[in-house]
């Protein structure tokens, strides 16, 4: 008797729940925030474009991508805008800035002001967190250092910090060197085979290998073989997550068993039981030392979560870091094939403080100053990292502009480091003179600079990124001459970050 009356009243509580949830979901977060927001900012004098249900303006975000997408540059312009932010050009154009627009259902709004981006990047007051990235993107980097926020983010910064202090880079430096010599040794043996010394190389995937072999030494030490297994795991599963960025997210498509998803189960098992493979064999350790590599910090931070907070550490955002290391090399030797004159007047400098054998030193690539300002007129030009984001979760005034809570900021880097005001009538050319008083004096504001972001949020592994990229590029310049392969097509494309759409085929002369 009290089961017949219970069933109903069951029933009827979960069609309330799911009501409910149908009202929170579909009215206030796809209809009703986007048009209050919208008004909000209006009044501010903050337009955009007219936000369509649930699409936002992703569809005209592809449609202007795909329009542009045919577009070949000459190898000496560096003004790929309007091939990756064509929809950014237009808007700033037709709305002012800053401008509204809509990630789907979620707002963001894109700024151009060199001090408000420096306010909200170096806050430090807890009320700015980095975006929430896709749900997608989520799976592959986890719950990594680069995705934290809040008292988690304290906490496993503080532990993972001193991995990147100075004395501990230095060491790193010779693990950064063997590899870049043995990528340089395979190179030179295949070189040899040609009667006239030469190769042809496609140096965007040459240099992916040799990221991956340094994070995965500096990560995972005597496990570096796994370790790049779990990378190229990584690696398929951000192509699948990629590839699906601009659809259009229908609420609960990602629990069906379609072919798409399916892959990406097969590859998060895969992924889990390569990293378990490396972990385990530490984790076993009774000592509780997990090592002083990276691995071992980051089983140390996620120990002392797991006894307090959530689960995570920064391992699972290295395919991310890879990418961007290698990427910033590519870039470098584009550059250098592209402007023959800087290619000669570095490789006098590693001749001069390296030597034309010897091995280079920690201190020694200190000394290269004139590659310094090449690696850093390369991330100018060519950052991989495309945008930075930042979400305030309380009201917030800044620079005048009240946002929203949840209100995403966006500051898209390749504009930033290209606005003539700031970087003078200079700006569309490489010109690593421009730094030669260091990053600060490189603009007509000292904060013009993004590449590594600044703030309390800035890339913890800028020097490393720096002492490897300045690594293999004296190591090569001491070896080989390069130019661009005549098949090279200029064509920068932002899959995540800035990559050569077709690859970088560069042809390789030995020196001797
Ligand atoms: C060319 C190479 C690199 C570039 C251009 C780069 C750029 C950046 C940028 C722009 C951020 C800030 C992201 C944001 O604010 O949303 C960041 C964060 C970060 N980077 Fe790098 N990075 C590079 C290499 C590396 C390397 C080699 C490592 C480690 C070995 C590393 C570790 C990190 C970590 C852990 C964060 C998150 C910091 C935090 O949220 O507290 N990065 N990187």
């Amino acid at each position: 008797m009290a089961m017949a009356f219970l069933v109903p009243l069951a029933l009827v509580a979960l069609l309330a729940a799911a009501i409910t949830w149908l009202w929170d979901y579909t009215f206030m977060r796809l209809v009703w925030r986007p048009y209050a927001i919208g008004k909000d900012l209006r009044r501010q004098g903050i337009h955009g474009p007219t936000y369509k249900l649930v699409k936002g303006c992703k569809e005209d975000i592809k449609t202007m991508k795909e329009e542009t997408d045919g577009l070949v540059l000459d190898v000496h312009d560096h003004n790929y805008l309007p091939r990756i932010s064509p929809h950014y050009l237009k808007w700033r154009a037709q709305y002012g800035e800053p401008f509204l627009y809509w990630f789907g259902p979620k707002p963001r709004i894109c700024i151009f002001d060199y001090e408000l981006a420096r306010q909200i990047l170096s806050s430090k007051s807890g009320h700015f967190v980095k975006n929430d990235p896709p749900a997608t993107l989520l799976d592959v980097l986890g719950n990594g250092l680069a995705l934290l926020d809040g008292i988690d983010w304290v906490r496993h910064h503080r532990i993972i910090k001193p991995a990147f202090a100075m004395d501990k880079l230095k060491m790193m430096t010779t693990t950064m060197l063997s590899c870049a010599q043995s990528m340089i040794k395979e190179l030179e043996n295949q070189a040899f085979q040609n009667k006239n010394g030469e190769i042809e190389v496609d140096f965007n995937m040459q240099f992916r290998e040799l990221a991956a072999d340094v994070i995965s030494h500096a990560a995972f030490g005597s496990s570096y073989k796994l370790g790049k297994q779990v990378f190229q795991t990584q690696h398929d599963l951000m192509a699948i997550n990629v590839a699906s960025s601009l659809d259009v997210q229908i609420p609960g498509l990602r629990y069906l068993p379609t072919e798409r998803n399916r892959h990406r189960w097969m590859l998060e098992k895969k992924l889990r039981s390569s990293l378990m493979q490396i972990i385990q064999p530490r984790l076993a350790s009774t000592s509780r030392d997990y090592g002083d590599d990276l691995l071992g910090l980051m089983l140390e931070s996620c120990n002392e979560t797991k006894q307090g907070g959530k689960e995570g550490g920064l391992g699972m955002s290295i395919d991310e870091i890879i990418h961007e290391l290698s990427l910033l090399l590519t870039w470098a030797i584009f550059l250098l094939s592209t402007h023959p004159e800087w290619q000669e007047r570095l490789r006098k400098e590693v001749f001069r403080e390296i030597g034309r054998e010897q091995q280079p030193t920690a201190d020694a690539l200190s000394k290269l100053k004139e590659m310094t300002m090449v690696v850093l007129e390369t991330l100018r030009l060519y950052c991989p990292p495309l945008f930075l984001q930042r979400k305030p979760i309380v009201d917030i005034t800044v620079g005048g502009m009240k946002l929203p809570k949840g209100v995403a900021v966006v500051i898209p880097i390749p504009i930033m480091h290209r606005e003539k005001e700031v970087w003078g009538d200079d700006v569309g050319e490489f010109n690593p003179l421009r730094f030669e008083n260091g990053v600060t004096r490189a603009g007509k504001v000292p904060h013009a600079m993004l590449g590594f972001a600044m703030g309390p949020r800035s890339c913890i592994g800028q020097n490393f990124a720096m002492l490897e990229a300045k690594s293999a590029l004296a190591v090569m310049l001491q070896k080989f001459s390069f130019t661009l392969s005549p098949d090279y097509v200029h064509a920068p494309t932002d899959i995540f970050l800035l990559k050569p759409k077709f690859g970088l085929p560069v042809i390789l002369r030995r020196l001797d």
